[in-house]
């Protein structure tokens, strides 16, 4: 039987009417009483558009231009004005939409090209990529004495023909958290250049790993070697625009004639699909990006939640020092981002939801952004009592 994804086993957690079940399943950010909060700088934000939008029909296809501006600068932060204006940036329905539109282009324009994914990545990469290429394959992300293990990154794209496209996340990799390093953001955009690869970069996660200006290394690093890439970011984590499904494709093409093409591909699908993008969003972010006051209070609430996440982290760790069950699951603790990912069976994932009402995904990826601080000794208790259960 077909294994329940991220958000059938949100909905199985839902409907679980155990008073101790435990939901760690969806990448959310929840604060101490269980519920993700609405960022203050947004609330405020709403509520000045409540009393002065006087329009819901701009027809704005891809966005409007001052939302596609300030999401430019927010993630390009190396770059002049002039440099931005080659770039390509359009709104869509958050990384998702955005990750969508690409698969859909890549395989009308490249058919011959295979799509690299890294094993493991987020669950839903493969169904998105599947739904329109043929040719899916996989480089391993994994760590090695404690940091990644780019030999074996490397190794595995040389088997990569030019012309091939290859997805990275930008930061706070999903599922496993591991940090990729400067050094390691070199070789492996000096290894797209020399193979003539596409970097896809999904940045879902920006502001989460050490900031939001730092996080955009990666991005600088690209821009360093000269050659194409895509991003796909969204507001989704940072903003806690979840519901509001608001993000940005981005286009850095050395080509003008190709950010053309491009474009009036995107036009074809939005316009075949959605035809237009919901504004709501798009307005609250343009205003967050955009009013200094706005911006700075917005990045003061990213930054506690980070650390808020981390402390969480550092929490369930020690905990499972405590109790002696570190060294079984964490084959490398230097992880970052919404989650923790464990080494653990399916068999344990089964035991941990049906025993304890602890919910997580097969990958073994625990989110302790929604991990309520009252919970750890539990969770980790669950651990080691369930690994004993299994081993006996
Ligand atoms: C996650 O990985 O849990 C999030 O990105 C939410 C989702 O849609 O899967």
């Amino acid at each position: 039987m077909k294994r329940k994804g991220i958000l059938q086993l949100l909905e199985q957690y839902k409907a679980d009417s155990r008073e101790q079940k435990v939901n760690l399943v969806v990448g959310i950010y929840m604060d101490k009483t269980g519920n993700s909060p609405i960022f203050n700088v947004v609330k405020k934000v709403e509520e000045n558009l409540i009393s002065s939008e006087i329009t819901k029909a701009k027809f704005n296809m891809l966005g409007s231009c001052e939302y596609q501006d300030s999401v430019k600068k927010l993630l390009f932060t190396n770059l002049e004005e002039k440099e931005l204006d080659n770039i390509l940036t359009v709104q869509t329905l958050g990384a998702s939409g955005a990750l969508s539109i690409t698969a859909n282009i890549i395989a009308n324009k490249y058919p011959e090209a295979s799509l690299w994914l890294s094993n493991p990545t987020w669950e839903n990469h493969p169904a998105i990529f599947e739904n329109h290429i043929s040719s899916i394959k996989e480089y391993q992300f994994k760590p090695k004495d404690g940091v990644l293990d780019i030999d074996t990154i490397i190794s595995d794209l040389s088997a990569a023909k030019a012309g091939d496209v290859v997805l990275f996340q930008g930061c706070c990799h999903n599922p496993t958290g591991i940090v990729i390093t400067t050094d390691q953001w070199n070789k492996l955009a000096s290894l797209c250049s020399e193979r003539h690869l596409l970097p896809i970069i999904d940045f879902a996660y920006q502001g989460l790993e050490v900031d939001l200006v730092l996080d955009t290394e990666v991005l600088n690093i690209f821009n360093g070697y000269g050659i194409d890439y895509i991003v796909c970011n969204s507001f989704s984590k940072n903003m806690g625009l979840y519901d509001e499904r608001i993000g940005a494709l981005s286009l850095v093409f050395n080509d003008s004639k190709l950010t053309q093409e491009w474009e009036l591909a995107i036009r074809n699908i939005v316009r075949t699909t959605y035809s237009l993008p919901p504004v709501h969003g798009s307005l609250v972010v343009t205003e967050v990006l955009s009013n200094p006051e706005f911006n700075s209070a917005w990045r003061q609430e990213l930054d506690e939640l980070r650390d808020y996440i981390d402390y969480r982290r550092n929490l369930v760790f020690n905990k499972m020092k405590e109790l002696g069950i570190t060294d079984k699951y964490l084959n490398y603790t230097q992880q970052k981002g919404m989650f923790i990912c464990l080494q653990l069976s399916l068999e344990h994932v089964d035991l941990l939801r049906e025993e304890y009402g602890i919910y997580i995904i097969d990958s073994g990826r625990v989110s302790i952004a929604s991990l309520d601080e009252t919970k750890v000794n539990y969770l980790c208790e669950s651990l080691a009592a369930t690994a004993y259960m299994i081993e006996s």
